[in-house]
């Protein structure tokens, strides 16, 4: 078979039909757990969800939230409302069974509002601009068209709010051909067990979407992607000479000790200088 364009989701639609996947996530879901468990404490997985999902705060939407992974990792005291979508009953049961006990029991008695929506992705029933974090982990690589949910992402998160992906797919560095061609190879009979295509390429189907990447890591020779993007240039634009400000602000007061307040006596001239050492004294 011609691999060269396996890792196109265009040409994994005409191989893998997703009326399949969708089956063989509702097969998967009682065992998924169990299942995954080994492979993502061998991969340091656990320790990439909490660094991401201690970002998401307000008004949090996770698609794609499978059999609710995730759930545990929260920062409970940033979140106002956390909204779970899948588009598979099975895995979402679940999801919400963890609901239950994770926020609902919890000992602090600190309960997340939550909902859980069966939703697809590439038709997010939400409106334009109306979460703080929009978050998706390991979802792209069995969506049919991953670039139409990472523009729905994109459209219902607010314009200062942050899209949040730990996704995996093709590798880099040294071994990148090498480990390609093993993904590129097995990816039909990974796509007919797991329901995901482990080979597509994550960093270009995120710029294909249009987001703008703020923090980019790679981890396990490239395979593991996690990505903080934001919606547009406008938010970091006009944040950025805030932040110039604040900071030579701070330089100047505390390292150059610049004066801040200078008192006159009656005819005009300087006679103290209060400096912000003198103002705390
Ligand atoms: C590999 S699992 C990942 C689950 C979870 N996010 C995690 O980190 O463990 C992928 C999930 O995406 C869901 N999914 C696949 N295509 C979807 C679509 N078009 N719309 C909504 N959910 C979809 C599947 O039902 C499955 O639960």
């Amino acid at each position: 078979m011609d691999l060269h364009d396996i890792h196109q989701p265009s040409k994994q639609k005409s191989l893998i039909k997703d009326s399949q996947i969708h089956l063989q996530f509702s097969n998967l879901a009682k065992t998924y757990d169990n299942q995954v468990d080994w492979d993502e404490m061998m991969m340091r997985l656990g320790k990439r969800r909490k660094d991401l999902l201690n970002r998401a705060k307000g008004r949090v939407l996770e698609i794609s939230c499978g059999t609710g992974r995730n759930l545990k990792y929260y920062n409970k005291e940033n979140i106002e409302k956390l909204y779970l979508s899948d588009n598979n009953k099975e895995m979402l049961s679940k999801t919400w069974e963890k609901c239950e006990s994770l926020f609902n029991k919890d000992i602090n008695n600190k309960v997340i509002d939550n909902e859980i929506h069966v939703m697809e992705n590439d038709d997010l029933k939400f409106s334009d601009n109306s979460f703080d974090s929009v978050v998706d982990t390991f979802g792209l690589c069995s969506c049919k068209d991953p670039v139409v949910t990472l523009k729905e992402m994109k459209r219902v998160c607010k314009k200062d709010g942050e899209i949040l992906l730990l996704e995996h797919g093709r590798a880099n560095g040294f071994f990148k051909e090498f480990i390609d061609k093993i993904l590129d190879k097995s990816s039909i009979d990974h796509a007919t067990d797991w329901g995901c295509w482990w080979n597509r390429d994550i960093e270009n189907l995120v710029k294909e979407a249009g987001l703008i990447v703020k923090e980019y890591h790679r981890y396990n020779f490239g395979t593991t992607y996690y990505i903080v993007c934001s919606k547009d240039w406008i938010t970091i634009i006009s944040v950025t000479p805030v932040v110039i400000w604040l900071t030579y602000g701070m330089y100047e007061r505390f390292y150059l000790k610049k004066p801040r307040q200078v008192l006159y006596d009656e005819n005009g001239d300087p006679v103290i200088v209060m400096t912000a050492k003198h103002k705390r004294s």
